[in-house]
């Protein structure tokens, strides 16, 4: 290769494919391809695709079919990958095989660090490459990675899942269960917090049963809580079923982890639960929330919800509605249920009609929106600590960033560096974000 190519990745999904993404990046950038912000000039294009939901199907074979035309113009001289999710489903490669020829490169989530290879051998062998691996033990360690932010980054902890929701089909996408050696982790975060990173958010499909060797979840956190230069640990997601009061006690101990958790629910009904296999009840979900409030007062919850899963009766969605007004969520994701292809749920015939879901979802956001604008304005006159992300978007504020809580914050302010912690008096609220003014510069 002689002249210097240029990459651009296009990232759909969750935070795991994010992080996929800058560890993609990561690895190109080492072989010296030069990362685009413009898809249209890059000579690599890379798709990073989810399969959570059919939306998410479409959005991507939507953007590809865009390619096409360019890829006939250009040729070689122009090279389309994809990846991610989507990719471990044989029906997908399938179809993508008979509509898409002209895709030079497709793997999967489990050879990730094959990227680089998979490149080489193309431009060597000007021929497709297809290499997707079965779910493996295998992690693959010291990766690089090209962080979105100076100031904070992912660390990944564990991969996969085991508990196979009846409506998901990640279980299928990333495999099962498999945790990091917590030295490795430990390592990184070290090699992190000496790059200038202030905030972790450690990620796994079900981070809390996180099982790496001699150190549970917990342990880990206790073992990054000792990091210097670490100023806030996050974690996402964890599962209701695995919460330990250990984990609870470690938002009391461990002044570094953030005072936030996402707490997917899914339903607020015993029925509805059961068949998705989320081996909890709506009473041991409630009694856990009122255990962390206990403990820990101030804690913002957040949560996922699927409305209009097979056979959910009005009924079961009042209970879901119930739920959410006891709760009184600092947020949350909401979400019309998809079939998916391989999952238990999708063979049912209890299908809800999409205007029921619809609808079902349209009265579960007012009821959510009401919590989350309540709890956004009991921060009114309250000081808060943000981690400056950026100069705002958003005219209200001149920068934005995250309260410790993960609340979104904007802010008027001068001359503030991305990565500081600043002290903001709240002056305002909205359903979505808080805006205030610095009390005093930076920490
Ligand atoms: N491992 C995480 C979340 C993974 S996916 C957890 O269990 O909490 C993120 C969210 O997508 C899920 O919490 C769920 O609410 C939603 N989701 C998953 N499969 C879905 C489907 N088939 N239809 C609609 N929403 C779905
Ligand atoms: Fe999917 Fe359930 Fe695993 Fe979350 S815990 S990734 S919803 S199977
Ligand atoms: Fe999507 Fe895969 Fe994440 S299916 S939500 S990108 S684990």
């Amino acid at each position: 290769m002689t002249e210097k190519k240029t990459f651009h990745i296009t990232t759909f999904g969750c935070q795991m494919n994010e992080h996929d993404s800058e560890i993609m990046a990561g690895m190109l950038i080492e072989k010296g391809y030069e990362p685009v912000e413009d898809r249209d000039t890059a000579n690599i294009v890379i798709f990073n695709t989810c399969s959570i939901r059919e939306n998410a199907d479409k959005r991507f074979f939507g953007t590809l079919g865009q390619l096409k035309r360019r890829k006939t113009e250009e040729k070689e001289a122009f090279t389309v990958c994809v990846c991610g999710c989507m990719m471990q489903q044989q029906h997908i490669v399938d179809q993508l095989k008979s509509k898409y020829p002209w895709v030079d490169v497709v793997f999967g989530t489990h050879n990730l660090h094959k990227l680089p290879n998979l490149l080489d051998n193309l431009y060597k062998e000007k021929k497709k490459q297809l290499e997707i691996w079965e779910d493996r033990d295998a992690i693959v360690e010291d990766l690089p990675a090209k962080r979105l932010f100076k100031h904070k980054s992912f660390v990944n902890i564990m991969y996969g899942c085991n508990n196979f929701c009846s409506y998901c089909i990640v279980p299928y996408t990333r495999g099962r269960e498999r945790s990091r050696n917590p030295f490795d982790i430990v390592k990184e975060v070290y090699a992190l917090a000496k790059d200038g990173v202030k905030e972790i958010t450690l990620l796994g499909q079900n981070v809390n049963s996180y099982k790496g060797e001699g150190a549970d979840f917990t342990d880990l956190i206790y073992m990054l809580n000792e990091v210097d230069g670490i100023q806030r640990i996050r974690f996402m997601t964890s599962h209701p079923k695995d919460l330990s009061d250990k984990l609870i006690e470690a938002f009391k101990k461990c002044d570094k982890l953030c005072k936030y958790i996402h707490l997917p629910v899914q339903s607020g009904s015993d029925k509805v639960l059961k068949e998705m296999n989320r081996k909890y009840t709506r009473e041991a979900y409630l009694s856990l929330v009122e255990k962390i409030r206990k403990a820990v007062p101030e804690i913002a919850i957040s949560t996922d919800i699927i409305v209009g899963f097979p056979g959910e009766t009005e009924a079961d969605f009042e209970d879901t509605l119930d739920l959410a007004r006891q709760v009184q969520y600092d947020s949350a994701f909401t979400f019309l249920y998809s079939t998916r292809k391989g999952t238990p749920a999708a063979q049912r015939e209890d299908q809800i009609p999409e205007e029921v879901k619809h609808q079902r979802f349209n009265r579960l956001v007012d009821v959510i929106n009401e919590s989350s604008a309540g709890k956004n304005r009991g921060y009114i006159g309250k000081t808060v600590d943000v981690l400056i992300d950026s100069v705002s978007r958003n005219k209200i504020g001149t920068y934005e960033g995250r309260s410790d809580s993960f609340k979104l914050v904007n802010l008027i302010g001068k001359d503030i560096v991305d990565g500081s912690i600043v002290p903001v008096k709240i002056t305002g609220a909205n359903t979505f974000s808080l805006t205030g003014e610095i009390i005093k510069n930076t920490k």
